[in-house]
């Protein structure tokens, strides 16, 4: 995935966003500043890291970047070393790549001074590796064990010093071990030399290690008080109070870490509750104090002052008080077989109680180690590859240095040695190997200070050595005079008492000390205590008394106290110890492939942004950069296996552009030929190119630049045409797609629609056929009925033909009767039901049920009707009979005639309407007509003069009718009928009649009677009734007509009677017009 991914990112260089320069063999010109300058220039741009071919100086940022994340893991993992920008990471992965695909040992040095970054960079390193090496759980448990070993070792071998707030007090070397698929295994620490004189005293500014504080600070009170420990810094002598406390470091939060690392490293919590006891026992040794106490002989014997922490730490550590209480104011000396016991003075005490503390810790120390080593070994047996990482304590000048400065200095003296030697080989031997012609370059070669130092026989070491061993007293002095006059000479020695003369004048140099030029520069050291240093002893006594002890990692770690095991031998100088295990690394290094971390510290303040030039420039000069990039520098400033060099440049020229098949190196040779690079410019090794001068590959760079700017035009010309294309292509091909499914949906539409066409014909055609057919079937059958019935009928003929003669001619003739009456039988029958009601005026009569009967039928209504009627009569009695006579005479003589006629017809004629008999006003009257009144009633006698009406009493006898006055019953008339000739009235509604009397007659003397009465029809049919009988006349004159003349006395006036009515009037009014006309006005009938 990773190889995958790397292939298909656009390749990218080192070159590209150069911040300066990233590899300094390219710097043009090639000076210190020009190099100082850049190193500047990309520390302002937090550029920490530059090349020197493969070779990485890093800057001390003294703040964190952001350039450590996972991502930039990611971003480094597989690529080339030349790829991206300068950084750590590059190299780890450069070295663990060869590691895991070329088998070969690999070792990581860094170097620089105390503060530069080394123990940082070795974590960097570290926790690349782990990040990009195999996973799983197992794999992941040795990685975190591996890492986390780091925080237990810090906390015991790091201290605050003034050059950095956690600088390494030890060497550390630690090989990482793999197996052949690049998974760790495990891995081995080699700790060299704790400067152990700090548990005892620091210099001024600086502190103890950093568990003590971390103790003191983080452990719960309850810890504290099974350790007897109490959290005051002040309460112990060995812990310096002036920076107890360090700015940005957390001293309880550290103590948690450190906790949790060793649990996860594998201590056991017992081991650590042991180690913890350890630690406060050296913080109790240190509060022992002595004070003199005289003995007989003279001299001053030291006694414990305050017994009180001597007890607590015997507690502790369980040993009993006495025997070390002992061991602080004796000692014994065997020399052949003899015990020799002396006494101590309190300086001896306190020489002795500090040699204890030193011993204890350091080889608590190593103790630790060994205990971590046990937990992260590798368990397999298998063969291994190795990946060391060296983090050793830096170059150092103090103020004042003395025997650890010297070991330290010496430690890097030969790491640079290592360092020149290797690089100075690797680039020869790449020369040799690439077939180049080398020509040799100047530097400076510290082999010489080496030897001063270490030469066996008259090396500083040595001297110290034999001084210590010899016989007689021994001094710092002794040592220095010794160094005196044996390294007198030595180019690199300086000392004021020296036999060269040099310095005789040289007050900078103290008499009581030496120095020396070291390649880093000149240290000044200070014999007092190299003696001592380095005899490291530790009296007897008390290391038996340690062994008692039933603290049982105590017994571990003074195994020479056993009683049983004495050795009186003198046991190895710390000097020497040194040498051999500094000596061993140096061999070990030269046999696994070098990459180098030389760290450089910015400024000396360990503050962010601040560039110290002259200290860089110190700096640069005694790591020999400036000799490193030369010696690179030498034949070629730059050089580069023939692929990544033909794929970078390859578009400089036609023929390699873009692909060039064939050997790479000969594709490289066309390449430079057509950039007419001039041939001295560079040469062809066996698997690179070399390029003498930076300023042809930076030509080249300038090129490529400008030549990716077309080609960048080129590809997107390309792509854009090539994405048109692709585009159109699609549309093309959606379109096609398109267009065919189209025309299938049409096609499909079409057929269905010629299907279903299809259908409707096929059906119609069936449908008609069928029809056809149909109607030819039932022509058939008609024709088959047709002449079945024609050959019935014709049968019939032939057999009535034939038996006519047997029948009756008229046997027709009957039936028909017998039908016709069966049909009238069942007509009158039926009458019977149908007959309407008896009344007479019941106008109802059942439909004619036959035509034929209309006749009969109508007859039969009629006669059925006069015999109701007749039915009718017959029950009528004589009176009823009378009045119904009189209202049939007054239908005859006015029905149809007078308008006035259809009211009357309702109204009972009654006759006497005035009761003439009873009523005693008319006696007079009554008694003056002696026939039978038939009829009395008020009418008015029309006035001639004014057509006005005056009533009059009107009767009628059986021959006579009478008027009277109305009020005195006075005849006024009585007219005989038979003078009677006429009667006159309208046809219209009114009651006016006039009565015409016989002319000549008695009664016509006064003419004429005109009247008006209300009961008109009554009283005329009356009148003609009895008339008709007293007169004897069939014909009676009963005149009906709107206009008739009557006689007044002698004139004869016109009554004319005019629809319209009076105005306002419900009844007729009568008016006279003039002398001959009277108009009677009659309101029209509703
Ligand atoms: N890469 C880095 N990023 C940030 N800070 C760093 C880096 N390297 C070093 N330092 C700072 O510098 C201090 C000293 O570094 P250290 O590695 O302990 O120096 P040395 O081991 O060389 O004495 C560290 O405590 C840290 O604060
Ligand atoms: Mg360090």
């Amino acid at each position: 995935m990773g190889i995958a991914h790397s292939k298909m990112e656009v390749k990218t260089s080192l070159l590209d966003n150069m911040i300066g320069v990233g590899d300094m063999v390219l710097l043009e010109p090639l000076n210190e500043d020009s190099f100082i300058e850049n190193l500047r220039k990309r520390f302002d741009h937090n550029e920490i890291y530059t090349y020197i071919g493969s070779v990485v100086i890093s800057m001390n940022p003294y703040r964190s970047l952001s350039i450590f994340t996972p991502e930039k893991v990611e971003e480094y993992r597989n690529r080339n070393f030349y790829e991206l920008s300068p950084h750590i990471y590059a190299l780890a992965d450069e070295a663990y790549r060869s590691l895991r695909d070329q088998d070969k040992d690999q070792c990581i040095l860094i170097t620089g001074e105390s503060g530069a970054g080394k123990t940082e960079a070795s974590k960097l390193v570290m926790s690349y590796v782990a990040a990009v090496c195999g996973r799983g759980q197992e794999v992941n448990k040795v990685k975190e064990q591996l890492l986390q070993s780091n925080p237990v070792l810090e906390a015991f071998g790091n201290a605050k010093t003034v050059r950095n707030d956690n600088s390494s007090r030890f060497g550390k070397y630690m090989d990482i071990e793999f197996d052949f698929k690049g998974d760790p295994l495990g891995g081995v620490i080699s700790n060299y030399l704790l400067e152990k004189s700090r548990v005892c005293k620091q210099p001024r500014g600086e502190r103890n290690f950093h568990i003590f504080y971390q103790l003191l600070s983080g452990a719960s009170g309850d810890t504290l008080t099974k350790l007897k420990l109490d959290r005051d810094f002040s309460k112990y002598n060995y812990l310096s109070l002036d920076s107890a406390t360090v700015n940005g470091l957390d001293d309880a939060a550290s103590f948690r870490t450190v906790r949790n690392a060793m649990q996860i490293v594998g201590f056991m919590e017992d081991e650590v509750q042991l180690v913890l006891e350890l630690v406060a026992a050296v913080l109790k040794l240190g509060n022992i104090e002595f004070k003199p106490e005289s003995r007989v002989n003279g001299f001053d014997e030291s006694r414990v002052k305050d017994k009180n922490d001597l007890k607590e730490m015997c507690e502790l550590l369980g040993i009993e008080q006495s025997v070390l209480e002992r061991a602080f104011s004796y000692r014994t000396v065997e020399a052949k077989m003899e015990k020799v016991s002396t006494t101590l003075n309190v300086a001896q005490a306190y020489y002795a109680r500090d040699a204890l503390a030193k011993n204890l810790y350091s080889r608590l120390f190593s103790w630790l180690v060994t205990r971590i080593n046990e937990s992260i070994k590798a368990q397999a047996k298998t063969r291994h590859k190795v990946m060391g990482v060296l983090d050793i304590y830096g170059f150092e000048i103090f103020e004042d240095n003395s025997f650890e400065q010297f070991i330290i200095n010496y430690c890097n003296e030969k790491l640079q040695q290592i360092f020149i030697e290797l690089t100075l080989r690797e680039e020869q031997e790449e020369y040799v190997r690439e077939g180049i012609e080398w020509t040799n370059i100047e530097y400076f070669n510290n082999a010489i200070i080496c030897d001063l130092i270490e030469n066996n026989q008259n090396g500083i070491l040595a001297m110290l050595d034999e001084e210590c061993l010899r016989p007689g007293t021994v001094t710092d002095d002794t040592f220095l005079d010794k160094l005196n006059t044996i390294c007198a000479e030595h180019q690199h020695f300086e000392s004021r008492l020296s036999k060269n003369s040099k310095f005789l004048t040289d007050h900078s140099l103290p008499h009581s000390c030496f120095r020396i030029q070291h390649y880093a520069g000149k240290v000044l050291y200070r014999v007092e205590g190299f003696v001592d240093k380095n005899n490291d002893l530790l009296y007897r006594d008390l290391s038996q008394a340690m062994y008692k002890a039933t603290h049982s990692l105590m017994r571990q770690l003074f195994p020479e106290g056993n009683p049983a095991k004495v050795n009186l031998k003198r046991p190895l100088t710390a000097g020497f110890q040194f040498k051999a295990s500094v000596g061993g690394l140096m061999r070990n290094l030269q046999t696994k492939n070098p990459n180098y971390i030389r760290c450089i510290k910015p400024n000396d303040k360990k503050a962010a942004h601040i560039f110290t030039d002259s200290l860089v420039c110190h700096q640069v000069r005694y790591l020999g950069l400036m000799e490193n990039v030369r010696v690179r520098r030498a034949g070629y400033a730059f050089r580069q296996p023939y692929e990544p060099c033909l794929e970078r440049y390859k578009m400089l020229c036609k023929q390699t552009w873009p692909h060039w098949r064939g050997p790479a190196r000969d594709g490289v040779e066309v390449l430079l030929t057509d950039c007419s690079v001039p041939a001295e410019e560079f040469a062809y090794g066996r698997s690179k190119i070399f390029i003498r001068n930076p300023r042809t590959l930076f030509t080249l760079e300038e090129r490529r630049r400008a030549c990716l700017e077309d080609l960048a035009t080129l590809i997107q010309k390309i792509y854009r045409g090539w994405k048109c294309r692709t585009h159109f292509l699609l549309l093309k091909k959606s379109q096609v797609v398109v267009a065919a499914w189209y025309r299938r949906y049409a096609q499909q539409k079409k057929y269905e629609k010629i299907k279903s066409a299809t259908l409707v014909m096929q059906s119609f055609t069936r449908g008609w056929k069928a029809r056809k057919i149909l109607r030819q079937l039932k022509y058939e059958k008609r024709c088959k009925e047709a002449v079945t019935t024609i050959a019935a009928y014709w049968h019939g003929t032939q057999v009535r033909r034939e038996y006519r003669k047997f029948f009756r001619a008229n046997a027709g003739k009957k039936i028909y009767c017998f039908i016709i009456q069966r049909i009238m039988q069942k007509y009158f029958l039926g009458l019977k039901t149908t007959v309407p009601s008896m009344s007479p005026i019941d106008n109802t009569w059942s439909a004619q049920p036959y035509s034929f009967l209309e006749g009969a039928h109508t007859e039969l209504r009629r006669i059925f009707h006069l015999w109701r009627c007749k039915k009718h009569r017959g029950q009528f009695t004589e009176e009823k009979k009378a009045v119904y006579e009189e209202k049939l005479e007054a239908s005859e003589i006015f029905k149809n005639k007078k308008a006035l006629y259809p009211s009357s017809v309702s109204q009972p004629f009654k006759g006497d309407y005035l009761e003439i008999h009873k009523n005693p006003k008319y006696q007079k009257l009554n008694s003056a007509v002696e026939e039978k009144v038939l009829l009395a009633d008020v009418v008015n006698k029309i006035n001639r003069a004014n057509g006005k009406g005056s009533p009059r009493l009107f009767l009628l006898t059986k021959n006579n009718f009478v008027l009277a006055d109305q009020k005195t019953g006075q005849v006024k008339a009585s007219v005989p009928l038979p003078d009677l000739t006429s009667v006159s009235v309208s046809t219209q509604s009114d009651g006016f009649f006039a009565l015409k009397l016989k002319e000549g007659s008695a009664s016509a003397a006064k003419g004429d009677f005109l009247l008006n009465s209300e009961h008109l029809i009554e009283i005329i049919t009356k009148l003609h009734r009895t008339w008709t009988t007293a007169a004897d006349k069939d014909q009676i004159n009963i005149d009906i007509s709107d206009e008739f003349l009557v006689q007044f006395k002698q004139d004869k006036v016109c009554v004319k009677f005019i629809q319209g009515g009076p105005k306002n009037g419900t009844s007729a009014a009568c008016k006279r017009k003039n002398n001959r006309l009277l108009e009677v006005s009659v309101p029209s009938s509703p």
